[in-house]
């Protein structure tokens, strides 16, 4: 399978592309800076090869995206699975009357428009048989649990949410498949050091989903990385 994933280069990106290549697959490594990789990133391809592939883009560069789009078009190349994982988390427990909505903008940026510019070129490429589109969520942007902080990440995860519904409905007449996953509380720059989870095993809960190892069960998208409901 081709598999291509946003912010590869460290965190959960990084893992996910280490367990994706383990597993025999191509892995299209979306980087904002392929020409600076990680040491994680280089020993990877080191191990790997060319089954490893940088890929330049940044989630916030619609052009960058329709030039990724149309090289791999042009390459008659086929995805099997996306996975929008790049994101921010700023402006973390403001309260409201303290936040600056300029973080709402920047933050909505990433965690949201980027994946439907990812969506809006990437996906006439999501065709190879079994298909996955995997929209990288979290808890945080469950209503059922709202909390008041975080807002700006909060609710982007919530709207992305909602993306993933829609754009389960148009990839279900392919056969394909999307999921909005929460990857659970991981050790990375995001997560810290007290979070419980190694994003390695997150990872490999992915996966097994993108193989569809995992079905996710009936109703809302919104699955955690073993595949179990998450409350929308
Ligand atoms: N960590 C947790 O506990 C946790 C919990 C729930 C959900 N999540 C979700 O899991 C996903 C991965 O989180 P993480 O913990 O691995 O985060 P992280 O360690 O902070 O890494 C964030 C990644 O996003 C990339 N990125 C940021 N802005 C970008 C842009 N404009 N274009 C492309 N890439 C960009 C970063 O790339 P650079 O290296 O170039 O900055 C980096 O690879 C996110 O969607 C996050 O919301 C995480």
């Amino acid at each position: 399978m081709n598999i291509l994933i946003t912010g590869a280069g460290r965190g959960l990106g990084l893992e996910l592309a280490a367990e994706c290549l383990e597993r025999g697959h191509h892995v299209l490594a979306g980087l904002r800076r392929p020409e600076q990789p990680s040491p994680e990133l280089r020993a990877l391809a080191d191990q790997h090869g060319e089954r490893l592939e940088p890929v330049r883009l940044d989630v916030a560069d619609e052009a960058g995206i329709a030039e990724l789009a149309a090289r791999l078009s042009g390459q008659g190349r086929q995805l099997g699975a996306i996975v929008n994982n790049a994101a921010v988390l700023e402006a973390r427990q403001t309260p409201i009357e303290r936040l600056d909505l300029a973080f709402m903008e920047s933050t909505m940026d990433i965690n949201l428009y980027g994946p439907m510019r990812v969506a809006k070129h990437l996906l006439p490429l999501l065709t190879e048989p079994g298909a996955a589109l995997i929209n990288i969520s979290s808890e945080a942007g469950s209503l059922t649990n709202a909390y008041p902080g975080d807002y700006p990440y909060t609710l982007s995860k919530a709207a992305l949410n909602l993306l993933t519904e829609q754009l389960s409905r148009v990839l279900a007449e392919r056969g394909a498949i999307a999921l909005s996953v929460h990857p659970g509380w991981m050790r990375t720059d995001m997560g810290g050091e007290q979070a419980r989870l190694d994003p390695r095993e997150s990872a490999r809960g992915i996966a097994d989903l993108i193989e569809r190892r995992v079905e996710a069960p009936p109703g809302f998208r919104f699955v955690d990385y073993l595949g179990r409901p998450m409350a929308i």
